[in-house]
């Protein structure tokens, strides 16, 4: 698809298709993914956690305020940071981790879409609870969940601020 397309075709979507994706497509979207994305000093502090076990999923769901909608996709993926082994000093006083794995988390809701597929950047779940249940430790930390399936609605447009309002050319 033509990139503006693709950026433009990008909803949440929050509807999904009772209808199997093939693994190999989840395999290629996660792979220009993890390829292709850009981190601080390359460190790459990220890992993806792919879930289509119905009963897996159903106890994940459980742990996400109003977000039962998931339920519907077939694939959750979930996104983990690595407080650790990332840049230290963004502009002088911040971790790169949360931002290199935002940037990941793009390129993967873009790429689902180039191939078809809906998806939403979900970040009301209960950390504490998923990451126990899932064993996931320290340095490691949840960033967002996302579901993936054939979308069952086109998604609306929800306005945004004008860009008079938030560009500024600074001469
Ligand atoms: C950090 C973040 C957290 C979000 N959390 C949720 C969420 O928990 N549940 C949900 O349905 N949508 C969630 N969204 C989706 C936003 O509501 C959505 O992106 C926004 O309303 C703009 O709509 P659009 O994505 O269709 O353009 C989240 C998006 C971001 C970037």
């Amino acid at each position: 698809m033509d990139f503006d397309k693709v950026v433009e075709k990008r909803r949440s979507v929050r509807k999904y298709k009772n209808t199997d994706v093939p693994k190999e497509i989840i395999e290629k979207i996660i792979n220009q993914t993890v390829t292709y994305s850009p981190s601080a000093n390359n460190l790459q502090p990220w890992k993806f956690l792919v879930i289509s076990d119905e009963k897996i999923k159903q106890k994940i769901v459980a742990m996400c305020k109003r977000n039962s909608y998931m339920m519907n996709a077939p694939y959750i993926v979930i996104a983990l940071s690595n407080q650790v082994e990332c840049y230290e000093i963004i502009g002088n006083y911040m971790r790169s981790d949360v931002i290199d794995v935002s940037i990941a988390i793009t390129h993967l809701i873009l790429a689902a879409t180039n191939e078809g597929l809906g998806s939403c950047w979900v970040g009301a779940f209960e950390a504490d609870k998923i990451e126990h249940f899932l064993e996931i430790a320290y340095p490691w930390r949840i960033l967002a969940l996302i579901p993936i399936g054939y979308p069952d609605e086109t998604g609306t447009y929800v306005s945004r601020k004008p860009s008079g309002e938030v560009v500024e050319w600074v001469g």
